[in-house]
């Protein structure tokens, strides 16, 4: 989501993009609020600027994203060396922001949600990519309790099909194959009466797109249309994130997560009937207030049900204005006791993610190429349609074809292969 609206920036100013801050006029950190390390992250990245900006006054330096959206105009006060702030919405405003710094030097912040030009600016796109985002929905109705996201991004707004399959084709005219649709909870999208399984059927009929994923689902909205459309349509990618935040009922009810592991479970039999070995990727929350060593279990004892493809897993971390960050103090699981669990969590999935990956050895999958490895210009990367990033040699005019690929060896974070004709 972050990159996606850092690219929005970029074409938002038509502007060139440069590694070196100093030869920069304009620097904005787009900042995320998810967890406290994120705007941790933020601040310390800002901080660096300072001394660009004192020894050049017209460099215009800006805060945007989740943090930017969250305090405000504080930052302003907090930071005297930043110029502007600038929430998530409102990317469409950002060059009349920039014309007014530079025409008034007056410091600015824009951060209203009721940015009727949601969709307008969409991302960079750099020439030669296989791979693409496309934004379908912007917001979040859930109210999970943990989490910062409705805050800072506002209620859900879905993007009409028609711009959305319209932005697929002119990605596919410029040579991307591959789609990813992005919204927060992008299974929940709907618009005239159209649902999520209609969405992916109709890209599906998109020309010379080769593969369509999407993320991230909410476990309640995924309707057996949904399920219909994945089973029907081999272009939809077998893979699913899925997160399923914990594996006990009594922390998912605190949660407000809307399901039972039960449920949860149910739901992944039901993917996995419809598409045999679909991948099934989560994330889970380790140390919410309250969860106790049973709890905790619990949550393992999911993991060795499911067998998850792979799993991100977070310590939970209070966000300001959310229900769980207002739990009592004795709720409070120790952050040693919380680091303890995480480590568990970690390296038991670890095992199975590495075993998932190795029982590939010896199948031919098909890779989409999408351009050469960073650190070898003798290997191909690419993913599988179970989002498996898969190594093997070749050259870089096979990039953006689909490969056939038989597996040689199973990593943690990917496979080899080699070309199979
Ligand atoms: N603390 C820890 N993890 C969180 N996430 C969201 N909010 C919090 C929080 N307050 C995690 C969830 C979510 C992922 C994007 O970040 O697991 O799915």
């Amino acid at each position: 989501m972050n990159e996606y609206d850092s690219d929005r920036i970029r074409n938002a100013l038509e502007a060139q993009t440069t590694d070196n801050p100093e030869k920069a006029d304009i620097i904005i950190v787009n900042t995320c609020a998810i967890r406290d390390k994120a705007d941790q992250k933020a601040f310390s990245s800002l901080g660096k600027y300072k001394h660009l900006k004192r020894d050049n006054p017209d460099l215009i330096v800006g805060i945007s994203g989740c943090v930017a959206q969250l305090y405000g105009d504080k930052l302003l006060h907090k930071m005297p060396h930043l110029d502007f702030v600038l929430g998530p919405r409102a990317i469409p405003r950002l060059p009349d922001l920039i014309k007014k710094i530079e025409n008034g030097k007056h410091r600015a912040v824009e951060t209203s949600y009721d940015v009727q030009e949601l969709f307008d600016i969409e991302p960079y796109h750099a020439e030669g990519k296989v791979t693409a985002f496309v934004s379908v929905q912007q917001g979040c109705n859930k109210r999970c309790s943990y989490c910062i996201v409705p805050r800072v991004r506002g209620d859900e707004v879905n993007r009409p099909l028609g711009d959305i399959l319209r932005e697929a084709k002119s990605l596919v005219d410029k040579g991307v194959r591959e789609v990813t649709f992005i919204g927060q909870t992008v299974n929940s999208w709907k618009e005239n009466g159209y649902k999520f399984g209609d969405l992916l059927r109709a890209a599906a009929d998109v020309d010379n797109l080769e593969r369509i994923r999407f993320t991230t689902s909410y476990p309640r909205d995924i309707t057996a249309k949904m399920i219909e459309a994945v089973k029907d349509v081999p272009k939809i990618s077998r893979h699913i994130h899925l997160p399923v935040q914990s594996g006990s009922n009594a922390v998912l009810g605190k949660m407000k997560r809307t399901y039972t592991r039960e449920w949860y479970s149910d739901i992944v039999k039901r993917l996995r009937d419809a598409a045999p070995g679909m991948a099934i990727s989560t994330d889970i929350i380790v140390g919410y207030p309250g969860e106790t060593e049973r709890d905790f279990m619990d949550t393992m004892s999911l993991l060795e049900e499911i067998e998850f493809e792979s799993a991100f897993s977070f310590k939970f971390s209070p966000r300001p204005g959310t229900p769980a960050a207002a739990r009592p103090s004795d709720e409070t699981v120790e952050d040693s006791e919380a680091s303890r669990r995480l480590s568990l969590l970690q390296a038991f999935q670890r095992d199975v993610t590495t075993k998932k990956n190795r029982a590939r050895v010896g199948y031919i999958e098909e890779v989409l190429a999408e351009g050469i490895s960073k650190n070898d210009p003798e290997i191909l990367t690419g993913r599988t349609s179970h989002n498996r990033i898969t190594h093997f040699k070749g050259s870089a005019a096979l990039s953006g074809k689909m490969l056939k690929v038989r597996i040689t060896e199973g990593l943690f974070n990917s496979l080899r292969g080699e070309l199979s004709v």
